[in-house]
């Protein structure tokens, strides 16, 4: 049986993940958040002592790094050599260290075949930046999400600030916009829109706007109940 495959694009805080795993939660789709992968490979860098522009070294030290994706309670959780990094690497430091690595070609390759992988293993909905232009360009449905950068940061900082993270406003703002530079600007697989992707801002709305707008989508494309 071919599995339903849905592609969910776009900026730092443009609400990909809380809406992905929502919806996945609700149509029983597995969800693969690919940032927290490119998360963990530059967590595991920055342990190493490593500084974020040694690329040879990065590389090197790729073959040590063993990413594993489980599913608690339908959560996901992200496991780095065997250690539940989950929370470790969603501090901003973390951000910066995952738009780094994730500018490196062989950082991609390297987990492309993971996320490649667990879409063939069932209905997946997967979040990132490249997902409907390279990792999954046959997927069902490719939604690109946006929102005006103010709205995505002050969303990053409340998320940052329930963490108990000591975060200013408008670091925040300023290292988003610096994040979506280098993350549209790099050569291989930039944050782009796929052709054939639904563009939707979500600029101003509430979770359920952009759920009910999303599931609307999803509903249409794959004519899945939900
Ligand atoms: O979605 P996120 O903020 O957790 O992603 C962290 C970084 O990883 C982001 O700066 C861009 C990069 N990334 C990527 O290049 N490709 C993906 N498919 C997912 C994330």
């Amino acid at each position: 049986m071919k599995h339903i495959n849905i592609a969910i694009d776009g900026p730092s805080g443009a609400g990909k993940s809380t809406l992905a795993r929502l919806l996945a939660q609700e149509l029983q789709f597995i969800y693969v958040d690919t940032g927290a992968m490119y998360r963990a490979v530059g967590l595991y860098m920055a342990r190493a002592g490593l500084k974020n522009h040694d690329v040879e070294g990065i590389v090197r030290l790729l073959p040590c790094v063993r990413i594993e994706l489980r599913y608690e309670n339908g959560m996901q959780e992200i496991f780095l050599n065997g250690e539940n990094v989950s929370r470790a690497i969603r501090t901003e430091e973390a951000s910066r260290w995952a738009s780094d690595v994730s500018a490196i070609p062989q950082v991609r390759a390297f987990l492309l075949d993971a996320q490649r992988d667990m879409a063939k293993k069932g209905n997946v909905i997967m979040d990132g930046r490249d997902i409907g232009t390279v990792v999954l360009p046959e997927a069902d449905v490719k939604i690109f999400l946006t929102a005006s950068s103010e709205d995505r940061a002050r969303r990053r900082y409340e998320e940052l600030r329930e963490k108990g993270e000591d975060v200013v406003y408008e670091d925040v703002l300023r290292h988003l916009l610096d994040r979506d530079a280098q993350d549209s600007g790099r050569k291989t697989a930039p944050l782009r829109a796929a052709d054939d992707a639904i563009l939707m801002n979500t600029t101003g709305n509430t979770l359920e706007q952009s759920l009910g707008a999303l599931r609307a989508v999803i509903k249409e494309k794959t004519k899945h109940v939900v």
